[in-house]
Protein backbone atom coordinates (compact mmCIF):
# COMPACT_ATOMS: atom_id res chain seq x y z
CA UNK A 1 0.00 0.00 0.00
CA UNK A 2 1.08 3.36 -0.93
CA UNK A 3 2.59 5.64 2.11
CA UNK A 4 1.03 8.52 2.04
CA UNK A 5 1.75 10.30 5.12
CA UNK A 6 5.12 13.01 4.44
CA UNK A 7 6.79 15.65 6.72
CA UNK A 8 7.85 18.46 4.87
CA UNK A 9 11.07 19.89 5.59
CA UNK A 10 11.56 24.09 4.95
CA UNK A 11 15.14 25.41 4.51
CA UNK A 12 15.88 28.93 5.66
CA UNK A 13 16.54 29.94 1.96
CA UNK A 14 12.84 28.99 1.15
CA UNK A 15 13.43 25.08 -0.91
CA UNK A 16 11.43 22.47 0.72
CA UNK A 17 10.92 18.76 0.31
CA UNK A 18 8.55 16.39 1.17
CA UNK A 19 9.96 13.36 2.99
CA UNK A 20 7.89 10.28 3.25
CA UNK A 21 6.84 8.99 6.92
CA UNK A 22 7.10 5.31 7.59
CA UNK A 23 5.70 3.10 9.91
CA UNK A 24 7.04 -0.29 11.08
CA UNK A 25 5.03 -3.45 12.69
CA UNK A 26 5.75 -1.95 16.37
CA UNK A 27 7.80 1.05 17.49
CA UNK A 28 8.42 4.91 16.42
CA UNK A 29 7.61 5.92 12.95
CA UNK A 30 10.57 7.45 10.70
CA UNK A 31 10.94 10.06 8.52
CA UNK A 32 12.63 8.51 5.13
CA UNK A 33 15.33 11.14 4.56
CA UNK A 34 16.53 9.03 1.74
CA UNK A 35 16.40 11.55 -1.26
CA UNK A 36 17.47 14.93 0.91
CA UNK A 37 20.62 14.85 -0.51
CA UNK A 38 18.74 15.89 -3.79
CA UNK A 39 18.54 19.33 -1.65
CA UNK A 40 21.91 19.58 -1.27
CA UNK A 41 21.74 18.95 2.10
CA UNK A 42 22.26 16.01 4.93
CA UNK A 43 21.60 15.51 8.01
CA UNK A 44 23.74 15.62 11.35
CA UNK A 45 23.16 13.13 14.22
CA UNK A 46 26.26 11.94 15.42
CA UNK A 47 26.12 8.74 17.49
CA UNK A 48 22.68 8.09 15.80
CA UNK A 49 20.84 9.44 18.40
CA UNK A 50 17.85 9.92 16.02
CA UNK A 51 19.11 7.62 13.00
CA UNK A 52 17.53 4.32 12.20
CA UNK A 53 20.32 3.05 10.09
CA UNK A 54 18.30 -0.38 8.58
CA UNK A 55 14.90 -1.92 8.12
CA UNK A 56 15.29 -5.16 10.27
CA UNK A 57 12.54 -7.84 11.05
CA UNK A 58 14.55 -9.48 14.21
CA UNK A 59 14.22 -7.72 17.45
CA UNK A 60 12.25 -4.99 18.63
CA UNK A 61 13.16 -3.32 21.67
CA UNK A 62 10.88 -0.10 23.44
CA UNK A 63 13.38 1.57 25.57
CA UNK A 64 10.52 3.29 27.65
CA UNK A 65 8.05 0.40 28.70
CA UNK A 66 11.60 -1.62 28.89
CA UNK A 67 10.26 -4.47 26.27
CA UNK A 68 12.98 -6.50 24.50
CA UNK A 69 11.27 -8.73 21.87
CA UNK A 70 13.55 -11.66 19.49
CA UNK A 71 10.97 -12.08 16.43
CA UNK A 72 7.71 -10.84 18.36
CA UNK A 73 8.79 -13.14 21.27
CA UNK A 74 9.35 -11.45 25.00
CA UNK A 75 12.76 -11.96 26.16
CA UNK A 76 11.12 -13.24 29.56
CA UNK A 77 9.40 -15.81 27.76
CA UNK A 78 12.30 -16.84 26.01
CA UNK A 79 14.94 -16.68 28.86
CA UNK A 80 12.11 -19.20 31.17
CA UNK A 81 10.76 -21.81 28.70
CA UNK A 82 13.37 -21.80 25.71
CA UNK A 83 16.99 -23.01 25.38
CA UNK A 84 19.85 -21.33 23.75
CA UNK A 85 19.92 -23.07 20.30
CA UNK A 86 16.66 -22.88 19.72
CA UNK A 87 16.71 -18.87 20.21
CA UNK A 88 20.00 -19.51 17.64
CA UNK A 89 17.04 -20.75 15.21
CA UNK A 90 14.58 -18.30 15.99
CA UNK A 91 16.96 -15.88 15.59
CA UNK A 92 18.49 -16.91 12.17
CA UNK A 93 15.24 -18.18 10.61
CA UNK A 94 12.30 -16.15 12.03
CA UNK A 95 10.21 -18.67 13.69
CA UNK A 96 10.74 -20.93 16.10
CA UNK A 97 11.85 -24.76 15.36
CA UNK A 98 9.51 -27.32 15.53
CA UNK A 99 10.75 -31.22 17.22
CA UNK A 100 12.42 -32.14 13.82
CA UNK A 101 14.03 -28.76 12.81
CA UNK A 102 15.52 -28.26 16.52
CA UNK A 103 16.96 -31.72 16.74
CA UNK A 104 18.55 -31.41 13.32
CA UNK A 105 19.62 -27.77 13.18
CA UNK A 106 20.92 -28.79 17.11
CA UNK A 107 22.83 -31.66 14.94
CA UNK A 108 24.53 -29.32 12.29
CA UNK A 109 25.80 -27.12 15.07
CA UNK A 110 27.44 -29.74 16.88
CA UNK A 111 29.70 -31.15 14.05
CA UNK A 112 30.97 -27.92 13.74
CA UNK A 113 32.38 -27.54 17.39
CA UNK A 114 35.60 -28.31 16.64
CA UNK A 115 38.26 -26.17 15.32
CA UNK A 116 40.99 -27.27 12.14
CA UNK A 117 44.16 -28.50 14.54
CA UNK A 118 46.24 -26.06 12.88
CA UNK A 119 44.19 -23.04 14.66
CA UNK A 120 45.64 -23.81 18.15
CA UNK A 121 49.08 -23.18 17.05
CA UNK A 122 47.07 -19.59 16.63
CA UNK A 123 47.40 -19.50 20.44
CA UNK A 124 51.44 -20.20 20.97
CA UNK A 125 51.72 -16.49 18.92
CA UNK A 126 49.63 -14.66 22.02
CA UNK A 127 51.38 -14.01 25.66
CA UNK A 128 49.38 -15.51 27.87
CA UNK A 129 48.75 -12.81 29.66
CA UNK A 130 46.68 -11.77 26.70
CA UNK A 131 43.45 -9.96 26.94
CA UNK A 132 40.99 -13.22 25.96
CA UNK A 133 38.93 -10.62 23.89
CA UNK A 134 42.12 -9.52 21.94
CA UNK A 135 42.75 -13.30 21.50
CA UNK A 136 39.10 -13.63 20.13
CA UNK A 137 39.30 -11.15 17.85
CA UNK A 138 42.61 -12.82 16.03
CA UNK A 139 41.53 -15.74 16.04
CA UNK A 140 37.68 -15.75 14.98
CA UNK A 141 39.14 -13.70 12.38
CA UNK A 142 41.54 -16.20 11.24
CA UNK A 143 38.43 -18.89 10.56
CA UNK A 144 38.38 -16.83 7.27
CA UNK A 145 41.45 -18.71 6.17
CA UNK A 146 40.20 -21.32 6.79
CA UNK A 147 37.09 -21.95 5.00
CA UNK A 148 37.37 -21.07 1.51
CA UNK A 149 34.89 -23.04 0.27
CA UNK A 150 31.87 -21.12 1.97
CA UNK A 151 32.82 -17.36 1.35
CA UNK A 152 30.63 -16.40 -1.00
CA UNK A 153 28.74 -14.28 0.49
CA UNK A 154 25.78 -14.34 -2.25
CA UNK A 155 25.38 -17.73 -1.78
CA UNK A 156 22.42 -18.85 1.13
CA UNK A 157 23.92 -22.21 1.37
CA UNK A 158 27.36 -20.63 1.81
CA UNK A 159 25.94 -18.09 4.25
CA UNK A 160 24.15 -21.02 5.98
CA UNK A 161 27.45 -22.75 6.17
CA UNK A 162 29.34 -20.11 7.64
CA UNK A 163 26.65 -19.48 10.37
CA UNK A 164 26.60 -23.10 11.59
CA UNK A 165 30.74 -23.02 11.96
CA UNK A 166 30.64 -19.61 13.74
CA UNK A 167 28.11 -20.81 16.11
CA UNK A 168 29.39 -24.10 16.48
CA UNK A 169 33.47 -22.64 16.76
CA UNK A 170 32.97 -19.47 18.68
CA UNK A 171 32.55 -21.15 22.10
CA UNK A 172 35.49 -23.77 21.37
CA UNK A 173 37.73 -20.84 20.86
CA UNK A 174 36.48 -19.18 23.40
CA UNK A 175 36.82 -21.98 26.15
CA UNK A 176 40.77 -22.11 24.47
CA UNK A 177 41.28 -18.29 24.87
CA UNK A 178 40.67 -19.50 28.76
CA UNK A 179 42.49 -22.56 28.84
CA UNK A 180 45.45 -20.94 27.14
CA UNK A 181 45.72 -18.08 29.67
CA UNK A 182 45.42 -20.15 32.13
CA UNK A 183 48.38 -22.48 31.10
CA UNK A 184 46.15 -25.76 31.03
CA UNK A 185 45.91 -27.74 27.78
CA UNK A 186 42.92 -27.31 25.43
CA UNK A 187 39.60 -29.60 26.01
CA UNK A 188 38.28 -30.86 22.47
CA UNK A 189 34.26 -30.34 22.76
CA UNK A 190 32.13 -33.62 23.70
CA UNK A 191 29.11 -33.35 21.82
CA UNK A 192 26.95 -35.73 23.58
CA UNK A 193 26.97 -32.58 25.84
CA UNK A 194 23.85 -29.49 25.18
CA UNK A 195 25.41 -26.65 23.59
CA UNK A 196 26.06 -24.88 27.14
CA UNK A 197 26.90 -27.81 28.84
CA UNK A 198 29.91 -28.37 25.99
CA UNK A 199 31.13 -25.25 26.82
CA UNK A 200 31.63 -25.16 30.20
CA UNK A 201 32.65 -28.38 29.71
CA UNK A 202 35.50 -27.29 27.52
CA UNK A 203 36.43 -24.42 30.04
CA UNK A 204 36.70 -26.61 33.37
CA UNK A 205 37.04 -29.47 32.53
CA UNK A 206 40.91 -31.18 32.02
CA UNK A 207 42.46 -34.23 31.52
CA UNK A 208 43.05 -35.16 34.44
CA UNK A 209 39.36 -34.40 36.23
CA UNK A 210 35.66 -35.48 34.23
CA UNK A 211 33.36 -32.57 34.44
CA UNK A 212 29.96 -33.28 34.93
CA UNK A 213 27.59 -29.77 34.49
CA UNK A 214 25.38 -28.77 37.35
CA UNK A 215 21.95 -28.64 35.86
CA UNK A 216 21.24 -25.55 37.69
CA UNK A 217 24.41 -23.61 36.58
CA UNK A 218 24.07 -24.64 33.55
CA UNK A 219 20.75 -23.45 33.40
CA UNK A 220 22.25 -19.86 34.43
CA UNK A 221 24.60 -19.86 31.28
CA UNK A 222 22.02 -20.13 29.47
CA UNK A 223 19.90 -17.73 30.21
CA UNK A 224 22.91 -15.50 29.88
CA UNK A 225 23.54 -16.50 26.59
CA UNK A 226 19.69 -16.09 25.70
CA UNK A 227 19.98 -12.79 26.81
CA UNK A 228 22.46 -11.50 25.39
CA UNK A 229 21.55 -12.92 21.86
CA UNK A 230 20.77 -10.44 20.14
CA UNK A 231 19.77 -6.53 20.59
CA UNK A 232 19.00 -4.81 17.59
CA UNK A 233 21.41 -2.08 15.92
CA UNK A 234 23.83 -1.62 18.78
CA UNK A 235 27.57 -1.13 18.30
CA UNK A 236 28.81 -3.84 17.36
CA UNK A 237 26.49 -5.32 15.27
CA UNK A 238 26.13 -1.81 13.38
CA UNK A 239 29.79 -2.61 12.94
CA UNK A 240 29.20 -5.99 11.56
CA UNK A 241 26.42 -4.93 9.35
CA UNK A 242 28.65 -1.93 7.64
CA UNK A 243 31.92 -4.65 7.48
CA UNK A 244 29.42 -6.68 5.85
CA UNK A 245 27.84 -4.06 3.84
CA UNK A 246 31.41 -3.80 1.69
CA UNK A 247 31.03 -7.40 0.82
CA UNK A 248 33.98 -8.91 3.50
CA UNK A 249 33.59 -12.22 4.34
CA UNK A 250 31.04 -13.22 7.79
CA UNK A 251 34.00 -14.44 9.85
CA UNK A 252 36.02 -11.29 9.03
CA UNK A 253 33.03 -9.37 9.93
CA UNK A 254 32.12 -10.91 13.13
CA UNK A 255 35.77 -10.07 14.63
CA UNK A 256 35.01 -6.62 13.90
CA UNK A 257 31.54 -6.82 16.12
CA UNK A 258 33.73 -8.35 18.51
CA UNK A 259 36.48 -5.58 18.74
CA UNK A 260 33.70 -3.31 18.85
CA UNK A 261 31.88 -5.23 21.64
CA UNK A 262 35.24 -4.76 23.23
CA UNK A 263 35.35 -1.18 24.79
CA UNK A 264 33.66 -0.61 28.65
CA UNK A 265 30.48 1.86 27.24
CA UNK A 266 29.13 -2.01 25.48
CA UNK A 267 30.00 -5.52 26.19
CA UNK A 268 32.89 -4.97 28.81
CA UNK A 269 30.64 -3.21 31.27
CA UNK A 270 30.32 -6.61 32.43
CA UNK A 271 33.77 -6.81 33.34
CA UNK A 272 34.13 -3.20 34.40
CA UNK A 273 30.96 -3.51 37.14
CA UNK A 274 33.09 -6.38 38.52
CA UNK A 275 36.12 -4.68 38.67
CA UNK A 276 34.22 -1.25 39.67
CA UNK A 277 32.59 -3.66 42.80
CA UNK A 278 36.17 -4.94 43.54
CA UNK A 279 37.36 -1.58 44.09
CA UNK A 280 34.62 -0.18 46.50
CA UNK A 281 35.69 -3.39 48.14
CA UNK A 282 32.83 -2.86 51.14
CA UNK A 283 29.32 -1.85 51.77
CA UNK A 284 30.32 1.17 53.99
CA UNK A 285 32.44 2.55 50.77
CA UNK A 286 29.31 2.85 48.90
CA UNK A 287 27.81 6.34 49.28
CA UNK A 288 30.91 7.72 49.17
CA UNK A 289 31.87 5.97 45.24
CA UNK A 290 28.31 7.27 44.48
CA UNK A 291 29.26 10.82 45.25
CA UNK A 292 32.39 10.47 42.83
CA UNK A 293 29.94 9.57 40.46
CA UNK A 294 27.85 12.37 41.32
CA UNK A 295 30.77 14.85 40.91
CA UNK A 296 31.55 12.96 37.20
CA UNK A 297 34.56 11.46 38.78
CA UNK A 298 33.41 7.75 36.85
CA UNK A 299 30.72 6.55 35.72
CA UNK A 300 29.08 3.75 37.65
CA UNK A 301 29.51 0.66 35.47
CA UNK A 302 26.28 -1.78 34.45
CA UNK A 303 24.18 1.15 34.82
CA UNK A 304 22.60 3.20 32.01
CA UNK A 305 21.94 2.56 28.38
CA UNK A 306 21.56 4.30 25.01
CA UNK A 307 17.97 3.25 24.70
CA UNK A 308 16.48 1.54 27.86
CA UNK A 309 15.03 4.14 29.87
CA UNK A 310 13.23 1.82 31.98
CA UNK A 311 14.38 -1.35 33.91
CA UNK A 312 16.48 -2.74 31.20
CA UNK A 313 14.09 -6.35 30.83
CA UNK A 314 17.34 -8.40 30.49
CA UNK A 315 18.62 -7.30 34.16
CA UNK A 316 14.97 -8.31 35.82
CA UNK A 317 15.83 -11.52 34.45
CA UNK A 318 19.55 -12.07 35.32
CA UNK A 319 18.92 -10.18 38.86
CA UNK A 320 17.04 -13.23 39.26
CA UNK A 321 19.06 -15.88 38.25
CA UNK A 322 21.83 -14.25 40.18
CA UNK A 323 19.49 -15.19 43.90
CA UNK A 324 19.32 -18.74 42.60
CA UNK A 325 22.92 -19.43 41.39
CA UNK A 326 24.09 -17.57 44.49
CA UNK A 327 21.70 -19.64 46.63
CA UNK A 328 22.74 -22.79 45.10
CA UNK A 329 26.72 -22.41 45.60
CA UNK A 330 25.37 -21.53 48.90
CA UNK A 331 26.67 -17.51 48.18
CA UNK A 332 23.81 -15.80 49.35
CA UNK A 333 26.15 -13.67 51.95
CA UNK A 334 28.79 -12.80 48.96
CA UNK A 335 30.53 -9.48 50.04
CA UNK A 336 30.23 -8.48 46.13
CA UNK A 337 26.82 -9.53 46.05
CA UNK A 338 25.47 -7.85 48.92
CA UNK A 339 27.62 -4.60 48.04
CA UNK A 340 25.50 -4.70 44.69
CA UNK A 341 22.47 -4.93 46.11
CA UNK A 342 23.20 -1.87 48.33
CA UNK A 343 24.60 -0.14 45.06
CA UNK A 344 21.53 -0.63 43.58
CA UNK A 345 19.40 0.29 46.00
CA UNK A 346 20.92 3.50 46.37
CA UNK A 347 21.01 4.26 42.94
CA UNK A 348 17.74 3.59 42.20
CA UNK A 349 16.24 5.97 44.97
CA UNK A 350 18.86 8.84 44.65
CA UNK A 351 17.45 11.91 42.10
CA UNK A 352 20.81 11.76 40.08
CA UNK A 353 19.88 8.33 38.65
CA UNK A 354 16.06 8.92 38.91
CA UNK A 355 16.14 12.35 36.70
CA UNK A 356 18.47 10.77 34.65
CA UNK A 357 16.72 7.38 33.73
CA UNK A 358 19.82 5.20 34.86
CA UNK A 359 18.92 1.94 35.83
CA UNK A 360 20.90 -1.41 36.34
CA UNK A 361 21.21 -3.09 33.15
CA UNK A 362 22.07 -6.94 32.43
CA UNK A 363 25.51 -6.33 32.67
CA UNK A 364 25.44 -5.41 36.34
CA UNK A 365 24.21 -8.66 37.46
CA UNK A 366 25.67 -10.60 34.82
CA UNK A 367 29.25 -10.15 36.29
CA UNK A 368 27.87 -11.55 39.94
CA UNK A 369 26.79 -14.59 38.15
CA UNK A 370 29.94 -15.48 35.77
CA UNK A 371 32.41 -14.70 39.16
CA UNK A 372 29.83 -17.12 40.79
CA UNK A 373 30.39 -19.82 38.46
CA UNK A 374 33.82 -19.48 38.28
CA UNK A 375 34.63 -17.32 35.03
CA UNK A 376 37.54 -15.43 35.72
CA UNK A 377 36.40 -11.38 35.45
CA UNK A 378 38.57 -10.97 32.27
CA UNK A 379 36.16 -13.81 30.16
CA UNK A 380 33.04 -11.87 31.00
CA UNK A 381 32.98 -10.32 27.79
CA UNK A 382 34.31 -13.15 25.75
CA UNK A 383 30.73 -14.99 27.27
CA UNK A 384 28.75 -12.32 25.66
CA UNK A 385 30.72 -12.33 22.38
CA UNK A 386 29.70 -16.43 22.61
CA UNK A 387 25.87 -14.95 23.03
CA UNK A 388 25.70 -12.31 20.91
CA UNK A 389 27.17 -14.12 17.60
CA UNK A 390 24.08 -15.66 17.03
CA UNK A 391 22.79 -11.74 16.82
CA UNK A 392 25.61 -10.42 14.44
CA UNK A 393 25.11 -13.69 12.29
CA UNK A 394 21.33 -13.17 12.35
CA UNK A 395 21.96 -9.26 11.74
CA UNK A 396 24.68 -10.09 8.79
CA UNK A 397 22.21 -12.37 7.30
CA UNK A 398 19.20 -10.49 7.02
CA UNK A 399 21.52 -7.86 5.42
CA UNK A 400 23.11 -10.07 2.63
CA UNK A 401 19.75 -11.50 1.95
CA UNK A 402 18.46 -8.31 0.52
CA UNK A 403 18.89 -7.69 -2.88
CA UNK A 404 18.98 -3.66 -2.62
CA UNK A 405 21.94 -3.94 -0.34
CA UNK A 406 24.39 -0.79 -0.49
CA UNK A 407 27.85 -0.33 0.88
CA UNK A 408 27.25 1.71 4.26
CA UNK A 409 28.94 5.10 3.74
CA UNK A 410 28.08 7.66 6.52
CA UNK A 411 28.58 11.39 5.50
CA UNK A 412 29.80 13.92 7.78
CA UNK A 413 29.90 17.50 8.75
CA UNK A 414 33.35 19.06 7.50
CA UNK A 415 34.90 21.40 10.24
CA UNK A 416 38.73 20.96 8.71
CA UNK A 417 41.19 23.87 7.03
CA UNK A 418 39.39 25.58 4.20
CA UNK A 419 41.11 25.00 0.79
CA UNK A 420 44.91 26.22 0.88
CA UNK A 421 47.91 25.67 -1.21
CA UNK A 422 51.09 23.64 -0.22
CA UNK A 423 54.16 25.74 1.20
CA UNK A 424 57.46 24.18 0.38
CA UNK A 425 59.31 22.82 3.81
CA UNK A 426 62.22 25.78 3.47
CA UNK A 427 59.86 28.19 3.15
CA UNK A 428 57.05 27.10 6.48
N1 LIG B 1 26.90 6.49 35.62
C1 LIG B 1 26.75 7.79 35.91
N2 LIG B 1 26.19 8.69 35.06
C2 LIG B 1 25.80 8.23 33.87
C3 LIG B 1 25.93 6.87 33.50
C4 LIG B 1 26.49 5.98 34.43
N3 LIG B 1 26.64 4.69 34.14
N4 LIG B 1 25.44 6.70 32.25
C5 LIG B 1 25.03 7.91 31.84
N5 LIG B 1 25.24 8.82 32.82
C6 LIG B 1 24.88 10.25 32.80
C7 LIG B 1 25.84 11.05 31.95
O1 LIG B 1 26.91 11.55 32.71
C8 LIG B 1 24.92 12.13 31.44
O2 LIG B 1 24.72 13.07 32.48
P1 LIG B 1 24.58 14.65 32.15
O3 LIG B 1 23.30 14.78 31.40
O4 LIG B 1 24.59 15.32 33.49
O5 LIG B 1 25.79 15.01 31.32
C9 LIG B 1 23.59 11.42 31.22
O6 LIG B 1 23.60 10.33 32.16
C10 LIG B 1 23.41 10.86 29.81
O7 LIG B 1 24.55 10.09 29.49
P2 LIG B 1 25.04 9.79 28.02
O8 LIG B 1 26.48 9.39 28.07
O9 LIG B 1 24.67 10.94 27.12
O10 LIG B 1 24.14 8.58 27.61
P3 LIG B 1 24.41 7.54 26.46
O11 LIG B 1 23.10 7.07 26.01
O12 LIG B 1 25.33 8.09 25.42
O13 LIG B 1 25.22 6.38 27.21
C11 LIG B 1 25.88 4.31 28.09
C12 LIG B 1 24.77 5.09 27.36
C13 LIG B 1 25.47 2.84 28.22
C14 LIG B 1 27.18 4.38 27.27
C15 LIG B 1 26.11 4.94 29.49
O14 LIG B 1 24.92 4.87 30.24
C16 LIG B 1 27.27 4.28 30.24
O15 LIG B 1 28.42 4.68 30.04
N6 LIG B 1 26.96 3.29 31.13
C17 LIG B 1 28.00 2.56 31.82
C18 LIG B 1 28.53 1.47 30.92
C19 LIG B 1 27.57 0.31 30.82
O16 LIG B 1 27.06 -0.20 31.80
N7 LIG B 1 27.36 -0.16 29.55
C20 LIG B 1 26.59 -1.35 29.29
C21 LIG B 1 25.35 -1.12 28.51
S1 LIG B 1 24.32 -2.60 28.54
C22 LIG B 1 25.24 -3.75 27.64
C23 LIG B 1 25.19 -3.50 26.18
O17 LIG B 1 24.07 -3.55 25.61
O18 LIG B 1 26.24 -3.25 25.57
Amino acid sequence: MENKRVATLTLDDGRSIELPIVSGTLGPDVIDIHNLGKLGVFTYDPAFFSTASCTSAITFIDGDAGLLYYRGYPIEQLAAQSDFLEVCYLLLNGQLPDAGQKASFKKKVTSHTMVHDQMAKFFNGFRRDAHPMAVMVGVVGALSAFYHDSLDINNPEHRDLSAMRLLGKVPTIAAMAYKYHAGFPFIYPKNKFSYVENFMYMMFATPAEEYVPNPKLVRALERIFILHADHEQNASTSTVRLAGSSGANPFACIASGIAALWGPAHGGANEAALNMLEEIGDVSRVAEYVQGVKDKKYRLMGFGHRVYKNMDPRAAVMRETCYEVLQELGLENDKLFKLAMELEQIALHDPYFIERKLYPNVDFYSGIVLRALGIPTNMFTVIFAVGRTIGWISQWNEMMADSDRKIGRPRQLYLGADRRDYIPVEQR
